[in-house]
């Protein structure tokens, strides 16, 4: 991990700096759309930076979510994005990790994503077949829905994530 990073959650301030950082770690896809959506509600995410020297190095969201007919309180990871610069240096690492410890202390105990196994595996992620998507996704996409429980007790559920509207747009589930 690089010496001098700081993780912290998102403030006001950090705005600017996170609207260059995904254009820069998602060249082909536009995803301000959706995170300036999800920042506007402070309440329905928890939004953090890792920061070095004082500058935004990566920023990932957890949206809270429900899941259809249980009442264990869930998250979804995304985006996540590291600037180029500092990819493969621990940092999406770090990220996550201190994002799964900050909404277990929000009473979270399931948090899914949509992401390559090979990064995500190795934070404890496994596929995640019981608890399914807000929409089909493709076949070979599978293996990408991915979930871990959280904190002692595994309380397994089944049903549908239930997302804010913010994710409610197909084409954010689909390649
Ligand atoms: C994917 C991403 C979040 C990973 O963060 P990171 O700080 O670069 O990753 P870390 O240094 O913490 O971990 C790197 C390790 O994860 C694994 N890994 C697997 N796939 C990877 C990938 N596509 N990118 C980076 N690491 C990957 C490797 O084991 C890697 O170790 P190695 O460099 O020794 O091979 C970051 O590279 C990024 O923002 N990429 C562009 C945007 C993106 O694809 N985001 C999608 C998240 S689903």
């Amino acid at each position: 991990m690089p010496d001098g990073l700081e993780i912290r959650d998102s403030a006001e301030g950090d705005f600017d700096a996170i609207e260059m950082l995904y254009p820069e770690a998602f060249p082909e896809e536009n995803l301000l759309p959706l995170v300036r959506d999800l920042l506007k509600d402070p309440t329905i995410t928890a939004s953090l930076v890792g920061t070095i020297e004082s500058r935004i190095a990566a920023h990932a969201i957890f949206t809270y979510c429900g899941v259809a007919g249980s009442s264990v309180k869930s998250a979804l990871l995304g985006p996540l994005a590291v600037a180029p610069t500092w990819q493969r240096q621990g940092i999406g690492t770090a990220l996550v990790r201190a994002g799964l410890q900050r909404v277990l202390n929000a009473d979270v105990r399931l948090v899914c994503v949509l992401g390559d196994p090979a990064f995500y595996s190795r934070l404890g992620f496994a596929r995640e077949s019981s608890v399914e998507p807000p929409y089909r996704l493709p076949p070979e996409w599978d293996d990408a829905w991915q979930s871990q429980y959280l904190g002692d007790t595994r309380i397994p559920i089944a049903g549908k994530l239930s997302v804010p509207p913010q994710w409610l747009q197909p084409a954010l589930w689909a390649p």
